[in-house]
């Protein structure tokens, strides 16, 4: 199994932008401004390159609606900043560890040069490029046209050439000014569609080993908007590959499902803080809102050339064999092995867990849930079967990898 690079990086920006709807495409815009600046100021390829990436994922490590509408204030910058956190999260994963030095600093203030160092590290350039690219794109409104807007946003960066700003890069950005494509392109739906980027990464791939790294980070940046979740996608992804070696699934078909259960909630990106905390049972309003979320799932792992399998295992996760199930109400016909394992995972994993309004049930309980669902024909008697008849063994998986997603979301917390 590999995937383009490009594709991923593209992935993980779009779904953390799916957090505020308020600053949409947010992630695309800096990657796709910091690289025409990077262009502007003669950068190689691979710096470009670099550029592009840190754009696409500047701001991973801030996880509420709210925390990313402060974004659009500056932010003074501290050890404890979003930017600090993203960084975090981008060391856990070897493709993307690259980018963590420059997305660390993008808030750091040029201070004429004195930024070109913090507490006795060097600071990467890149960082004041991103950060000047973020600071004119979030200065844009999509409730006016975007050519129209230029010459405030550029009166207000002039004020801070020198002190906020690093003049090499606004210098590369004036070059920009009377370029209306760059700023029509910049405030449309998908801004990196205008680039020819593909042979800046020379169509890289990640390998089975670095997908599941990448995936596995991003499932923390999906499970630990809540304490509740902290540690969910991590027991359905070791539920599932245990469930998936017992149906006699290959060495990459379970590194498959650990993916799909990495990211099966992608679109829980999608729901509000309030929602996925909330204390008391949902209501059917609120329960419609949580529904998206297998949609967006769908989505997004759909904008990944060789996901198209894991797609499937993980946006189907809420179907149900009696053909009730959402977002595509599918038959059973339709639904795949894989999807069906998904199911039961996701189901076992979340009923052991404690909920804001429920504590994690004991064995006797799950057997009945279980049970109870495969009545009902929302879940897969075979698969049930295969579980309950190892019981104790699931239940020890699903502790033993979340007791390991417990300390990295302590660690995660710690930053902030
Ligand atoms: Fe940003
Ligand atoms: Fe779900
Ligand atoms: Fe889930």
């Amino acid at each position: 199994m590999f995937v383009d690079y490009y594709d991923i990086l593209r992935c993980i920006g779009n779904s953390v932008d799916l957090i505020s709807p308020e600053v949409t495409a947010h992630h695309q815009q800096v990657a796709y401004l910091s690289y025409q600046i990077g262009q502007n100021m003669g950068l190689d390829k691979q710096a470009c390159g670099r550029l592009l990436a840190a754009g696409l994922l500047h701001d991973i490590g801030a996880l509420s609606g709210s925390e990313r509408l402060r974004l659009i204030e500056e932010e003074p910058f501290s050890a404890g900043s979003h930017a600090f956190r993203s960084a975090s999260l981008l060391e856990e994963a070897m493709p993307l560890k690259e980018q963590a030095e420059i997305v660390r600093y993008h808030h750091l203030l040029w201070e004429n040069g004195e930024g070109r160092m913090y507490q006795g590290r060097s600071v990467p350039f890149e960082s004041h490029i991103l950060h000047l690219a973020d600071r004119v794109c979030v200065k844009f409104s999509r409730n006016f046209n975007a050519i129209e807007q230029v010459p405030g946003v550029f009166s207000k960066i002039e004020n801070d050439i020198g002190y906020r700003f690093m003049p090499e890069a606004v210098e590369a950005l004036k070059c920009l000014k009377r370029k209306d494509h760059v700023w029509l392109e910049l405030m449309e739906q998908d801004p990196l569609d205008y680039l020819p980027v593909e042979h800046i990464f020379s169509y890289r791939t990640l390998n089975v080993d670095e997908i599941l790294q990448v995936t596995h980070m991003l499932s923390y940046i999906i499970d630990f908007r809540s304490h509740f979740t902290a540690t969910h996608s991590a027991g359905v992804a070791a539920v599932a590959e245990r469930l998936g070696k017992l149906f006699g699934f290959s060495e990459t078909e379970s590194k498959m499902l650990i993916v799909a259960g990495y990211l099966h909630d992608l679109g829980k990106l999608s729901i509000p803080n309030e929602l996925l905390e909330k204390p008391t049972a949902l209501s059917d309003d609120e329960f419609r809102i949580i529904r998206g979320h297998t949609f967006y799932t769908y989505r997004l792992l759909g904008a990944v050339r060789g996901f198209e399998t894991i797609q499937k295992w993980a946006a189907y996760h809420h179907e149900r064999l009696d053909g009730n199930g959402y977002p595509f109400r599918l038959n059973a016909d339709k639904i795949p092995l894989g999807s069906r394992i998904m199911s039961v995972a996701d189901v076992f994993t979340s009923i052991s867990e404690d909920r804001p309004y429920r504590k994690g049930m004991p064995s006797e309980k799950i057997r009945d849930v279980l049970r109870s669902m495969v009545d009902a024909g929302a879940l897969c008697n075979i698969v049930v079967n295969v579980l309950l008849d190892n019981l104790n063994q699931f239940i020890a998986i699903c502790r033993t990898s979340q007791k390991s997603e417990a300390e990295a979301y302590e660690k995660f917390s710690a930053v902030s």
